[in-house]
C-alpha cells in the first residue's frame, strides 16, 4: 500500500492511475478504523480499480474542542488494517496540507443541514463540507463511499455535491454493527465498562420501535423510545426524530413520507452516540 502525506505525492499517484484508465474510488475517514470503515473500503475495491482512503481528523467539523482533543488517533494500526485488506493508497495529510489558509467558506445547502445534527452541532456540517470538498479537489475520484451510520451526513454531502456541481458519485453503504447491535463507531472505545454494557439498548429500542410504528403515531413512538432510553442509567437521549429519508424533515403522520426514517443521538455518559433506523 502506498502512503502519502503531501498533496504532490497524492497528485502524481492519481495522475498515474488516470493514465492507466483506472476508475478511482475514495473513502474519507477520520481514522481509528473499525469494521464499519473497512466495509466501505472492501466494497470500493470490489467496484473499482483502485481505492484511496484518507485519514484526517478534521478540526473544522468539531464544535466541541474537548471532542477534538479526545478523538482517538491510531494511524499505525489504521495503516496496517488498510494494507491487510488490499487498499491501494492511504492519504494521511497534516492540517496545513488541507488548510494552507483558514477555510472561511460557508456552504448553503438548505434545510437538510439545519435539522438534527445541524441544530445540535452548529457548524459541524459546514466543516464536513469544507473538508470533503477539499479532499474531492485533491483526490478527484470517480466515486466516494459513505456509511449510513451518519445518515444525515450523506444527505448533506449529496446536497453539497449538487451545489458545487461536483461530478463525484456518492455511494451509501449499510451500517455495520457489533454482535449486540451497537453501531460500530470510533467513539465506542471511549465508553466506560457500564456505558459499553448499556449502549446496545439504543439499537434494541430502535428495532422494537419498528413494531410500535404499526399502532402508534411518530410522535408517540418518539416519546416511548425516549422514555425507555432515559430510564436506563448512563443513557440520555439528546434527540430522536422521525423524518423523511430524503428531505430529513420531520413527519407527523406515517403517510407523510414513503420512507420514514428514525434518527437518534444518545449520550452514554460523556460519549455522544448516533444511530438510525428505516421504518420502510
Ligand atoms: P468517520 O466517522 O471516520 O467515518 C468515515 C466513514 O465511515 C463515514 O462515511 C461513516 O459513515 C462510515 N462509518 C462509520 N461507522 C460506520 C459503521 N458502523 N457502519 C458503516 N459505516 C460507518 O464521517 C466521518 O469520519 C467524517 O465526517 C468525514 C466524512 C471523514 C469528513 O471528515
Amino acid at each position: 500500500m502506498n502512503i502519502y502525506k503531501t498533496a504532490e505525492e497524492l497528485r502524481s499517484f492519481v495522475t498515474e492511475e488516470r493514465k492507466q484508465g483506472h476508475r478511482i474510488a475514495f473513502v474519507p475517514t477520520m481514522g481509528a478504523l473499525h469494521e464499519g470503515h473497512l466495509s466501505l473500503v472492501r466494497r470500493a475495491l470490489k467496484e473499482n480499480d483502485c481505492c484511496i482512503v484518507s485519514v484526517f481528523v478534521n478540526p473544522t467539523q468539531f464544535n466541541n474542542p474537548r471532542d477534538l482533543e479526545t478523538y482517538p488517533r491510531t494511524l499505525d494500526a489504521d495503516s496496517r488494517l488498510l494494507a491487510s485488506i488490499g487498499t491501494t493508497a492511504l492519504f494521511a495529510p497534516e492540517v496545513e496540507t488541507i488548510y494552507p489558509e483558514p477555510d472561511t467558506r460557508v456552504f448553503h445547502v438548505g434545510a437538510v443541514a439545519e435539522v438534527m445534527e445541524g441544530k445540535y452541532r452548529p457548524g459541524h456540517f459546514n466543516g464536513v463540507m469544507q473538508v470533503v470538498s477539499r479532499l474531492f479537489d485533491l483526490v478527484q475520484p470517480d466515486c466516494a463511499y459513505f456509511g449510513e451510520k451518519d445518515f444525515q451526513q450523506i444527505a448533506v454531502l449529496r446536497a453539497m455535491a449538487r451545489e458545487i456541481k461536483s461530478p463525484v458519485e456518492i455511494i451509501a453503504c449499510p451500517i455495520v454493527r457489533e454482535e449486540d447491535g451497537l453501531a460500530r463507531s470510533s467513539r465506542n472505545t471511549l465508553l466506560s465498562e457500564e456505558g459499553r454494557a448499556q449502549a446496545p439498548n439504543i439499537y434494541r429500542i430502535l428495532s422494537e420501535s419498528r413494531t410500535w410504528s404499526k399502532e402508534l403515531s411518530p410522535k408517540a413512538v418518539i416519546e416511548r423510545a425516549t422514555q425507555l432510553l432515559d430510564a436506563i442509567p448512563t443513557l440520555r437521549v439528546e434527540y430522536f426524530e422521525i423524518v423523511d429519508a430524503d428531505t430529513l424533515q420531520p413527519i407527523t403522520r406515517w403517510e407523510d413520507s414513503p420512507k420514514p426514517h428514525g434518527c437518534i443521538t444518545v449520550y452514554c455518559g460523556e460519549v455522544r452516540l448516533i444511530d438510525n433506523i428505516a421504518y420502510y
